[in-house]
């Protein structure tokens, strides 16, 4: 089966027009609601709600949902993304995709106490269970994530410039812009080429269209050697270095998608725990790698650009 596309799976929102949404309660366990929903040409998934309902106190919580669409018809569609309460152009956007699909609830969209919820998704499965067809595949988000290729050091490079202008630099990465620039094509061609093969280092890219959007790099360290701050380890593990989104993908879900990358290429080299060092100051960042399922290991340490938090995500 040819995999759906973004533009297949608007399409099939649209057609059939609800679905079940799963949120994260208070303690932890999912609650799910059937509910109205439809997509924005760009595939995010819109519903509205009563802002009392215990689905947005989740979001406003935790915003990880679980959608899945259709069924009745023997297909079904499957998804996981990140929740938000968009304002502004971002909600009349949605809202125009609402009115839409909807035309009878548009009143309900001038109550305040209605609110519209976006859902950007991370991962999507179209399933066809149709006599005779039988199958499921990952749905293609337009949005690639990949390790790197040895050939691809001249956007790799370009990607970890522009990261390096990033406002939060100074407190995310270890290098400054000045000396990145600085280093020849050999040294990304080589560091490029490292990352893209073998076990001890591996780099993921988030590629939308031509565009290169996002990165996150993981290490393989081994017991008893030094980790980049020169600390004897004890026991082996898989470290991220380099997380870095563009400004316009922020908040989307995509550092997710990246993170969960690096997450299984540790475990398929039968690492137990990915761990990072993120600056005390980042909150964004430590934000992202929260919800992303690292914990604070409860270890600070100063790193060369201030003290930095250690967390780590069981594999
Ligand atoms: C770090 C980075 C990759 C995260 O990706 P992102 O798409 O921006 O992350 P998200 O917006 O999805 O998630 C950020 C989370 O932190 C929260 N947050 C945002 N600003 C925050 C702040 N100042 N304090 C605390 N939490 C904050 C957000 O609400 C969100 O949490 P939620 O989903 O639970 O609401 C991206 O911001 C980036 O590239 N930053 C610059 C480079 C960098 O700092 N890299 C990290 C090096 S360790």
């Amino acid at each position: 089966m040819r995999r759906m596309d973004r533009g297949e799976l608007v399409a099939y929102v649209r057609s059939h027009g609800d679905g079940v949404v799963s949120s994260v309660g208070p303690d932890g366990r999912p609650q799910a609601a059937y509910l109205a929903i439809t997509a924005t040409d760009a595939g995010e998934l819109v519903l509205d709600t009563r802002a009392s309902s215990r689905k947005v106190a989740n979001l406003r919580r935790d915003r990880r949902v679980a959608v899945v669409i259709g069924g009745a018809d023997g297909t079904t569609l499957q998804c996981e993304g990140i929740a938000d309460l968009p304002e502004g152009p971002d909600r009349d956007l949605c809202a125009q995709a609402y009115r839409d699909a909807f035309p009878r609830f548009a009143t309900s969209l001038a109550d305040p106490a209605v609110l519209l919820v976006r859902i950007r998704l991370t991962w999507a499965r179209y399933g066809d269970y149709r006599p005779g067809v039988a199958s499921s595949q990952e749905v293609d988000l337009g949005i690639a994530v990949r390790r790197v290729r040895a050939d691809e050091w001249e956007p790799a490079r370009a990607l970890r410039l522009d990261a390096l202008r990033d406002e939060a630099a100074a407190i995310a990465f270890l290098d400054t812009y000045e000396n990145a620039a600085r280093q020849s094509d050999e040294f990304y061609r080589d560091r490029t080429a490292r990352a893209s093969d073998g076990d001890d280092i591996a780099q993921f890219v988030a590629i939308d269209g031509s565009a290169w959007v996002g990165s996150v790099t993981v290490i393989a360290q081994r017991g008893g050697s030094l980790d980049y701050h020169d600390r004897p380890l004890e026991r082996d593990r898989a470290t991220v270095v380099g997380a870095y989104v563009r400004g316009e993908q922020r908040g989307s879900g995509l550092v997710d998608r990246l993170l969960d990358a690096a997450a299984h290429w540790g475990r398929d080299l039968g690492f137990d725990e990915l761990t990072l060092g993120v600056h005390q100051d980042n909150g964004r960042a430590q934000g992202a790698y929260r919800r992303a399922g690292f914990v604070p290991s409860g270890f600070i340490f100063a790193g060369p650009n201030g003290p930095e938090v250690e967390m780590v995500r069981r594999l």
